[in-house]
This record gives C-alpha cells, structure tokens and sequence, in this order.
C-alpha cells in the first residue's frame, strides 16, 4: 500500500457490513491518499466489517462492548480505548458503529471520533433516518460527515451530500442511493483531515 509520509492513522469502529469501511480503505490504497486504515474494531463478533477487514489485511478485532444495548459499559470504554491506544490513531471513524460514545472516550480522543449520519442533519438524527426522510416527504436529503460530541448527531459537521428523493423511492432504494453518497463524501473527508486542510468538496458528482 502507497501511504503518504503525512498519513493520519485512523481506528474504524463498526457495527454491520462495512461499506463505508471499504470504501476508506479503497481510498486509503491510493497512492495520494493521506490516511490510514490500522485497525477496525467491532461490538459484533459475526459483523462483516472485521471479515472485510482482514480480507484487506487490516487488523480487525471483536471487543466485548459489555452489559448495555446501545452503549459501552465503563470498563469496555477502557478496552476500546486502549485498543485504538495500542494501534496508536489520530482519528477514530465511525462506520455503522450502533453504541452512544460519550464521557471518557470523547475526552480520550478530543475532536477527533468523526462519524458518517444518512442525513442532512440537523435533520432527522438517530436511527434510520431515511425512513424519517420518506415519512416527512422531503425532496432531498443525504448525508453528513461530523465531529462526535455528547449528543446525538451533534456534532461540527464537517461536510454533506445532497441525495434526490425519487417519487418511487422505497426505503431500501433511498437508503442505497444515501450509501453511495457515504462512500464517496466520507473518504474525502478523511483525506481532507489528513493533510490537515479545511476545504471541503462536497459537490455530488458521480
Ligand atoms: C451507514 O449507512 C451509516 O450511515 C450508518 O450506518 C451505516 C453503516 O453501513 N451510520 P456500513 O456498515 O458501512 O455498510
């Protein structure tokens, strides 16, 4: 893998298939590419995204989220953050990652745990918000690239893609058109963040 000398090293936590994941790797093999994947970490033993993972011989482990559903108890915080420690990372990069982060793990890694929302926020946070987006019957929604803070979908949003709303959308067909906007707009991103400039493109140009 061409890496630049500039890279960030950057921890992917995810939950489900890993897309998004792929698509920073993709991007990440670039020869121009000024991040790095050097670990992926998942709450889900079976998760496709540590199988893609490995599959790109990216480091990719399972760590016990612990008793809660929707968020890591205290001492799983810790193993996270010692994992992404261990791995040495300047960023943390949600993809599809279904647990609140709060407290000490924001305070371990200070405006820099970004996260990928199918959104234009801040409308229609939290969950499966393209079914939000057809129920209101926007004509557009997206998706948006932000800094993680203790909210829910708070965040800085660093950048945004617009998606059309088709009349004969389902909420699978939006949510796929969301997804190939994600895997365009959230490498970007990461390059961006990697060499350290804040000029974003955020134009929808397939
Ligand atoms: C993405 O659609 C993202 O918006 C949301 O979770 C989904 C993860 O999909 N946060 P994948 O695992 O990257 O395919």
């Amino acid at each position: 893998m061409a890496v630049n000398s500039q890279s960030i090293r950057v921890g992917v936590l995810g939950s489900g298939k890993g897309s998004n994941m792929v698509a920073l790797a993709e991007a990440a093999a670039l020869p121009d590419a000024s991040f790095k994947l050097v670990t992926v970490i998942s709450d889900t033993v079976k998760a496709g995204i540590l199988d893609r993972a490995r599959e790109r011989g990216i480091p990719a482990t399972f760590i016990d989220p612990g008793q809660f559903r929707t968020k890591l108890d205290a001492a799983a915080e810790a193993r996270y953050v010692a994992a992404l420690r261990e791995a040495n990372v300047d960023y943390v990069a949600l993809a599809g990652f279904m647990r609140i982060l709060k407290g000490d793990f924001l305070s371990a890694f200070p405006q820099r745990v970004i996260n990928i929302h199918p959104s234009l926020l801040p409308a229609f946070p939290g969950l499966e918000s393209w079914k939000q987006a057809l129920a209101h019957g926007v004509k557009v929604t997206g998706c948006t690239v932000h800094v993680v803070d203790a909210g829910v979908d708070t965040g800085t949003i660093l950048a945004q893609q617009v998606v059309p709303v088709m009349d004969d959308d389902t909420s699978d067909s939006l949510h796929e058109r969301i997804q190939i906007a994600e895997r365009m707009v959230y490498p970007q991103v990461m390059n961006v963040l990697g060499r350290g400039s804040a000029i974003l493109k955020t134009d929808y140009d397939k």
